[in-house]
């Protein structure tokens, strides 16, 4: 038995995705949100929320992967290699039991790094609201987290999801886990985007949403003054190349631990 409950396992089963607060020690959130200012875009200031808007000045971009610098995103992805990162996340005993409960002990791969800090800058002020999107991640994996180290207010950059879209989107790829798009994927991300209902998980220091990897989503827009701060990791099955070989079939559960395949979602 693992730390969710029945109920959580059937919730993440019909909607494909859970939240859970206050999970992460607020001492390493607060040392991930300070870190934000070792290597800003050089007019931003620490002290001046005016200077934390987007775009990224042009002259001030950087293409380094590393550490990502472009429009609205910062993708500070370097340090999703330092032990405290992954002490904070993966490493934290709660998380690491639910990815036991999912997929099962020793069956996914250990996490040595997560992905970074996915920061999302403010919108200009008085910038017209823009039309949503949605899509599903293309790299093979079964899960990922998606975590706060700061306040996400409504609007302020949460992480959106359309509940119960990987039920659709399961069907929409030639292969289970590769992104080998069929025919009605892009038909219904834009379906979703346009008229589904979505969730925007907003929070506080600790929160997280574990999400399916066929899930809807998007980094959403931040039209507030703050920065967001996001913390990323995925969890992968350790055969995932060899599954990856097969279609997506009827039950989208055949590759979890026991203890899900035992849980009836609501209507599925
Ligand atoms: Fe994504």
């Amino acid at each position: 038995m693992g730390p969710l409950t029945e109920d959580e396992i059937r919730f993440f089963k019909t909607n494909g995705y859970l939240i859970k607060r206050g999970v992460m020690d607020p001492e390493l959130c607060a040392r991930a949100r300070e870190r934000l200012w070792d290597d800003p875009p050089p007019s931003m200031k620490k002290d001046d929320p005016d200077t934390w808007y987007g775009p990224i000045k042009e002259e001030e971009e950087d293409p380094d992967g590393m550490n990502l610098k472009r429009g609205f995103g910062w993708r500070y992805r370097k340090l999703g290699r330092e032990q405290f990162m992954v002490n904070m996340l993966p490493g934290n005993e709660f998380v690491n039991a639910v990815a036991e409960q999912l997929l099962g002990k020793d069956r996914f791969v250990p996490i040595e790094q997560v992905r970074g800090i996915y920061y999302t800058l403010p919108q200009p002020k008085g910038v017209e609201r823009k039309p949503m999107t949605c899509h599903v991640d293309a790299h093979p994996f079964n899960f990922a987290i998606a975590s706060y180290i700061d306040d996400v207010p409504p609007d302020g950059g949460g992480f959106t999801v359309w509940p119960r879209s990987h039920r659709t989107f399961w069907h929409d790829f030639h292969s289970r886990y590769r992104p080998e798009y069929g025919p009605n994927y892009r038909k219904h991300a834009q379906e979703f985007a346009e008229h589904g209902i979505y969730d925007q998980s907003y929070g506080g220091p600790g929160d997280m949403v574990f999400w399916h990897h066929r899930m809807g989503h998007m980094a959403s827009i931040n039209y507030t003054r703050q920065i967001r701060k996001a913390v990323i990791c995925d969890y992968r099955l350790k055969n995932i190349h060899v599954l990856e070989e097969e279609p997506p079939g009827e039950d989208m559960w055949v590759d979890w631990s026991d203890e899900v395949k035992a849980v009836d979602g609501w209507d599925i």
